[in-house]
């Protein structure tokens, strides 16, 4: 449906972007941090390692400030868990808490909103050389460091995520954190400890500040049928189950979705529940919705012998599970040069679909084109990021008068940063960071073109999207 006319964006609207700890910060062993699975995981030979990342931890001042010259409203930003417990479950690291409470001054300085990440890929080694989320001890490590946080910094941070895109930690495991061949089961069963952890720092969030709002950041992305066959739009449900409304149902009815739950039953995948997750399920319902959104999924009917379906790889491609669906290639959408579908129609129809389920705000906590700039007399002429944001900011109007609760936009990412598993020649960031894959350079920030395009974006609270 085409609006004539369209609602304005809020008055408080919160534009902003993201980043996570792991892939900004660098100073991966400074000050008392202890290594995370992504310091330790296989790197590509022919991409770079997290080591210095951004140098962030050492530029916070330089790179919030130019996030307030840009005019941003909010920052969404992670917290390393091995800064302020560098095992996981130890002592807590003065110099940890330390870092992100001067980064949150320095945001609130700039009248920027913190909106914070507690966990984004980067599990602590000493907790998953103690089995990971495989071992319930990690549920219970997890609530201890969000109650720390929740405490260090409730009075100026309002906003909270849980966990980023778990969903995409469960499915596509091997491209985000570097692990092997997945083995479903015992990956459900660390779901399912996941889930509980989330619902125990919701509650905590609730008990500790009453004041401040929680919610999880899942990957969710509406998911077409490829035609009108009756069994193909059967297995685009089947994939909408499984990779979205398990997440979603659980973060906010406390609940297994059924057509997943049903899925798992049949494939042998359904985890064991301790006596007592149940009700802490329950107990916990999000205050709103975070979701990251690059680009929807078309999937067909798989049957069991499908040798066509393919294996989970790239997190933004096309997977499928013989017998249940397979991922195919939308004929109507054009790719970025990375192979990720462009849909930003698919946001407009995701965020109405989150909305009409759970009837819950939400914020885009990330949108984003990946790409190689090119660095030119001190300039980078990104017009294909702008293109591809215009369009997705012009479907966040659709959807806002649509009649869908949408708070904030948060692409990918404020500042370039190191991708998951690309790399730093893959860029997304408003202002690009020189260095290469293996030269540091010395790190100098530059204002890319869409740095200015944005700065006019939020001047006009989303009224001029025109480059
Ligand atoms: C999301 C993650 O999956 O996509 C980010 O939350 C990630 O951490 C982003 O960087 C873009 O993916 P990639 O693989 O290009 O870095």
């Amino acid at each position: 449906m085409y609006h004539k006319k369209l609602k304005p964006f809020p008055k408080d609207f919160l534009w902003g972007a993201s980043t996570s700890a792991y892939q900004v910060e660098g100073a991966w062993n400074e000050d008392g941090k202890g290594p995370s699975i992504q310091d330790l995981k296989t790197i590509p030979a022919d991409t770079s390692d997290f080591k210095v990342a951004t140098d962030h931890y050492h530029h916070y001042k330089e790179d919030v400030a130019l996030m307030a010259e840009m005019g941003f409203k909010t920052y969404r930003f992670s917290i390393a868990w091995t800064r302020i417990m560098p095992t996981g479950d130890g002592e807590v690291n003065e110099k940890g808490l330390a870092f992100y409470s001067d980064l949150i001054d320095e945001l609130i300085k700039h009248d920027i909103t913190p909106l914070v990440t507690v966990y984004h890929f980067d599990l602590p080694a000493a907790l998953e050389e103690k089995g990971g989320w495989k071992n319930r001890a990690t549920i219970d490590a997890f609530t201890r460091y969000c109650e720390i946080l929740f405490k260090a910094y409730g009075d100026r941070v309002k906003y909270w995520l849980t966990i980023n895109e778990q969903n995409m930690m469960i499915l596509h495991g091997a491209a985000v954190l570097g692990t092997g061949k997945p083995d479903w089961k015992d990956l459900y069963q660390q779901n399912h400890h996941m889930m509980v952890a989330q619902a125990k720092v919701t509650t905590a969030c609730h008990n500790l500040l009453p004041d401040a709002k929680i919610g999880p950041a899942p990957n969710i992305a509406c998911v077409y049928s490829q035609t009108n066959n009756p069994e193909d739009v059967q297995a685009a449900e089947t994939m909408a189950a499984i990779r979205n409304w398990l997440y979603l149902d659980m973060a906010v009815y406390g609940e297994y979705n059924a057509l997943a739950w049903a899925y798992m039953e049949e494939k042998g995948y359904t985890p064991t529940f301790e006596p007592g997750d149940e009700a802490i399920l329950k107990a916990a319902k999000a205050d709103f919705i975070g979701f990251n959104y690059y680009a929807s999924r078309t999937v067909a009917a798989s049957p069991i012998d499908d040798t066509a379906s393919p294996e989970a790889g790239d997190q933004q491609l096309a997977v499928g599970e013989p017998g249940v669906y397979r991922g195919v290639t939308n004929s109507y959408l054009e790719k970025t040069e990375f192979g990720w579908e462009i849909d930003p129609a698919g946001m407009r129809t995701t965020a109405n679909q989150i909305y009409s389920r759970y009837r819950l705000p939400m914020i885009i906590t990330e949108n984003g084109l990946g790409g190689i700039d090119k660095l030119e007399d001190g300039k980078i002429h990104d017009d294909y990021r702008m293109d591809y944001l215009s369009k997705h900011i012009h479907q966040v109007q659709e959807a806002i008068t649509d009649g869908a609760d949408i708070f904030g936009y948060c692409p990918w990412s404020a500042i370039d940063l190191i991708s998951t598993h690309q790399g730093f020649r893959k860029r997304y960031g408003f202002v690009y960071v020189d260095r290469d894959d293996f030269d540091l350079k010395e790190l100098k920030r530059y204002r890319k073109d869409s740095f200015f395009w944005y700065q006019k974006v939020i001047k006009t609270n989303g009224e001029d999207l025109a480059k």
